[in-house]
């Protein structure tokens, strides 16, 4: 694991950028994983404007998100897909269709997870997986439990999560408790892995991560067992 200490938010989001700009110029038909959340809303910037600067190209690229909540159309406010194209897709020059997520609005579960699972193992596997870290170590939607989920499955989610994550929905808006998550042997399986992390909440999580022993309990702690992945983060 390298582990890497950025100055600032500014810093830590142009360093990754950097290195997901390096991925698209070295392969520019790249799959690339990608997380929401706060923290990849700077990196997200970095590469709209890399793109705008014309020293990252995306007309062939591909994305695959970690993660989208059950019950939420793609056209929600507050679903992934939304993010997506809020905070990247509407200002880099990427094809629509080459942007996935799972479907939220799903009607069989089991269905959804296998035709996500598929489509990322058709596209070749992912290229570059980026992530953010729970403050419970979760990663993607794994939260803490009792085994590492092998692929895309539907998951509740945790107390705290939803806690953190309820500062994204309106007053008497109503978080929703499942989502569609890529499994943790889905995130092993990526080539290469960036993992960006923000703030002094998550200092016991990237703890736990880096120097802590490998557990289900602390998911992203299995990332010790990856060939190539790079931790940023910053205070
Ligand atoms: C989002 C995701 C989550 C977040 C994590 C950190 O797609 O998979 O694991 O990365 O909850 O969220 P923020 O960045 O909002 O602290």
């Amino acid at each position: 694991m390298k582990v890497i200490k950025a100055a600032n938010y500014v810093d830590l989001s142009k360093k990754a950028a950097a290195l997901i700009a390096a991925q698209i110029i070295r392969d520019p038909s790249s799959v690339l994983g990608l997380a929401t959340g706060s923290t990849p809303v700077g990196v997200y910037s970095e590469l709209a404007e890399l793109c705008g600067q014309g020293v990252i190209d995306f007309a062939c690229v591909t994305t695959v998100n970690l993660d989208e909540y059950c019950g939420l159309p793609a056209e929600h406010p507050q679903s992934y897909a939304q993010f997506m194209r809020q905070k990247l897709f509407d200002h880099v020059n990427i094809a629509k269709s080459n942007t996935h997520l799972p479907d939220g609005m799903a009607k069989d579960a089991e269905v959804e997870c296998l035709r996500y699972e598929r489509l990322i193992e058709g596209l070749g596997g992912i290229d570059l997986q980026l992530l953010g870290i729970g403050r419970n170590g979760h990663i993607g939607f794994n939260e803490p439990g009792e085994s590492f989920a092998p692929g895309t499955h539907q998951t509740g989610l945790a107390k705290d999560t939803l806690d953190a994550n309820s500062r994204f929905f309106g007053p008497g808006e109503k978080v929703p408790t499942q989502a569609f998550s890529m499994g943790i042997g889905t995130i092993m399986r990526a080539r290469s892995i960036l993992l960006i992390a923000s703030g002094s909440d998550k200092t016991w999580a990237l703890d736990k991560t880096i120097n802590g022993p490998v557990t289900p309990q602390v998911p992203a702690s299995v990332l010790q067992f990856h060939r190539d992945v790079t931790v940023i983060y910053c205070d």
